[in-house]
C-alpha cells in the first residue's frame, strides 16, 4: 500500500457517515429554534488572528499550530478553533450594524498538531455556537441550554456540565497574583513548562496534564474567592437561569479551559467514557475579544462540540440504525430489466430509496443482494407478471408475499409503502 491517511487525519467511511448526516440535520433544527444563522468563514487565516485571541502561552499557541509562510513571508494558519475566526468576521463585516445581538453558528473541520488518541485527531470536526453583543447572565445559560438540547436531541445521555467563573480582567489579576505566589512556593513539583507559566500565565497551569502539576493545583487558591461583587452577581444569575431550567451541574473552580480568552463564565460538557478526552463540548465568555482584535468593545459567549467525541459516544451507546433501502426491484428477463429500471427512477424522484439489479442475475442472486443490503420490501417482476400486471411483492422482515397491480407501483409506494 502507497498511500494512507497522514497520522491523526481520518477517513469518514461510508458507514459512518449516517451519524454525520443526522447530526448535522438535528443542530440545524435546532440552532433554527433558537435563531441562530450559519457562518462559514475560510479554513485559513492569519496566524496572528490566533495567537493573539487564543494566547502565545497556550498549547494552541505555542505547540499545535498548521501554519505555513506565503511567498511574502506571511503566516498563515489552518483554523485550530472557530470563535477567532468568527469574531474577525463579526468585525470585517460590521454584523452588529444589521442587528445588536448576532446568534451564529458554524460546523466544520478544525486542525490541532496534537499527539493523536482514543477523542483526539489532528483534523476534527466542532459544531460551533456564538451569542455576540449581549453581556447578561441570560444569554449565558441559553448557550448551555442549547448545548443540552443538542445533546438530548441526539439521544446522548451521562454527561454531566460543569462551570466557573473567571471574573474579568480586573478582579482575575489579583487571583493571578495569589496563584503565582502559590506556584512559585511549589515550583520544584512543576514540570519545566508550568515553571515558566507560574511566572508568564500561571492561569495555564491548570491546564497541564503532567500528574505532579495536577497536585499542585488541586491545592492551589480557588479563584472564586477572588472576583469581583458583580462578577460574583453575574455567576449567581446564571446558575439560577440553569435551575429554573431544570439543567443540573457542578461548580469546578479549576475549570479555566486552555484558551487566554475567558472572561467570567466558563463551561464544560463531559463523559467519563472516553478516557482522558473526557470534554465533549466546552465554551465561556469572551467578553474583551472583539476589543482586543481592534473591533468594537462588545461582549460575547458560545461554545464547541467537538463532533468526532460525540459520535464515539453515539456508536458505543449503540443508538444507531443503519439506514436501508425502502424498495429493492428484481427485474427478470430483458423486458422487465428495462421497466424497472423506469420505474426505480420515478420511485427514486418521488423520494424512496431505491435499488435494483445491474448484472442480469437470476432471482436467487438478486434477493442475496437484497437481503445485503437490507431492503424493507423486494418487489419480483418477471415476464408473467408484466403479462399479468401484478408483480410479487415480499415483505423481508415478516417473510410474506402478496400480489401487487404495477400500474399502482408509484401511488403504493408513495402512500403506505414506507
Ligand atoms: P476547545 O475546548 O478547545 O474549545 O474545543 C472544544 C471541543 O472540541 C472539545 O471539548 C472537544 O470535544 C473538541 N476537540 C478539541 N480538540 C480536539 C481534538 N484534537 N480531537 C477531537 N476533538 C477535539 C474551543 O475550541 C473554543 N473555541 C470553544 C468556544 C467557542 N469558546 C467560546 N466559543
Amino acid at each position: 500500500m502507497d498511500f494512507t491517511t497522514i497520522k491523526g487525519f481520518k477517513d469518514i467511511l461510508p458507514w459512518e457517515t449516517g451519524t454525520w448526516q443526522r447530526l448535522d440535520r438535528v443542530g440545524r433544527s435546532i440552532f433554527r429554534s433558537f435563531g441562530f444563522q450559519e457562518i462559514m468563514p475560510p479554513l485559513m487565516e492569519m496566524t496572528e488572528l490566533f495567537s493573539r485571541s487564543i494566547g502565545e502561552d497556550t498549547d494552541i499557541v505555542s505547540k499545535e499550530m498548521y501554519t505555513l509562510t506565503d511567498s511574502r513571508g506571511k503566516g498563515m494558519t489552518l483554523r485550530p478553533e472557530a470563535t477567532a475566526s468568527l469574531v474577525r468576521a463579526y468585525i470585517q463585516h460590521r454584523l452588529y450594524e444589521k442587528n445588536p445581538i448576532q446568534k451564529l453558528f458554524l460546523i466544520g473541520p478544525m486542525f490541532r498538531h496534537e499527539r493523536p488518541q482514543k477523542g483526539r485527531f489532528r483534523q476534527f470536526h466542532q459544531i460551533d455556537a456564538e451569542i455576540l453583543g449581549d453581556p447578561g447572565p441570560r444569554s449565558d445559560a441559553e448557550i448551555i441550554v442549547l448545548a443540552m438540547a443538542l445533546f438530548e436531541a441526539v439521544g446522548l445521555t451521562g454527561l454531566s456540565l460543569q462551570i466557573n467563573s473567571l471574573g474579568n480582567p480586573d478582579c482575575r489579576s489579583a487571583f493571578r497574583e495569589e496563584l503565582r505566589k502559590y506556584l512559585v512556593q511549589k515550583i520544584t513539583f512543576l514540570c519545566t513548562d508550568c515553571q515558566r507559566r507560574a511566572d508568564t500565565n500561571p492561569l495555564r497551569v491548570f491546564d497541564c496534564k503532567v500528574e505532579g502539576c495536577g497536585e499542585v493545583v488541586s491545592n492551589a487558591p480557588s479563584i472564586l474567592d477572588y472576583i469581583c461583587e458583580d462578577c460574583t452577581t453575574h455567576f449567581k444569575s446564571v446558575q439560577e437561569y440553569l435551575q429554573i431550567s431544570g439543567i443540573p451541574f457542578s461548580v469546578n473552580h479549576r475549570l479555566v479551559r486552555g484558551l487566554d480568552y475567558y472572561t467570567r463564565t466558563t463551561f464544560e460538557i463531559q463523559t467519563d467514557r472516553l478516557g482522558a478526552q473526557n470534554a465533549v463540548l466546552g465554551g465561556g465568555r469572551y467578553d474583551g475579544l472583539s476589543k482586543q482584535l481592534g473591533g468594537p468593545d462588545h461582549p460575547a459567549i458560545g461554545f464547541a462540540l467537538g463532533i468526532e467525541r460525540l459520535v464515539t459516544l453515539l456508536d458505543e451507546q449503540g443508538s444507531q440504525a443503519a439506514p436501508v433501502p425502502d424498495l429493492f426491484i428484481a427485474g427478470l428477463g430483458p423486458e422487465a430489466e428495462k421497466k424497472v429500471f423506469r420505474w426505480a427512477n420515478d420511485l427514486r424522484r418521488a423520494g424512496l430509496w431505491v435499488e435494483i439489479d445491474y448484472s442480469s442475475k437470476g432471482l436467487k442472486a438478486q434477493l442475496k443482494r437484497a437481503d445485503r443490503l437490507g431492503a424493507r420490501k423486494v418487489l419480483i417482476v418477471g415476464d408473467n407478471e408484466l403479462a399479468s400486471g401484478k408483480g410479487i411483492l415480499r415483505d423481508m422482515a415478516a417473510k410474506a408475499q402478496t400480489e401487487m397491480a404495477l400500474d399502482d407501483l408509484l401511488s403504493y409506494f408513495k402512500n403506505k409503502g414506507q
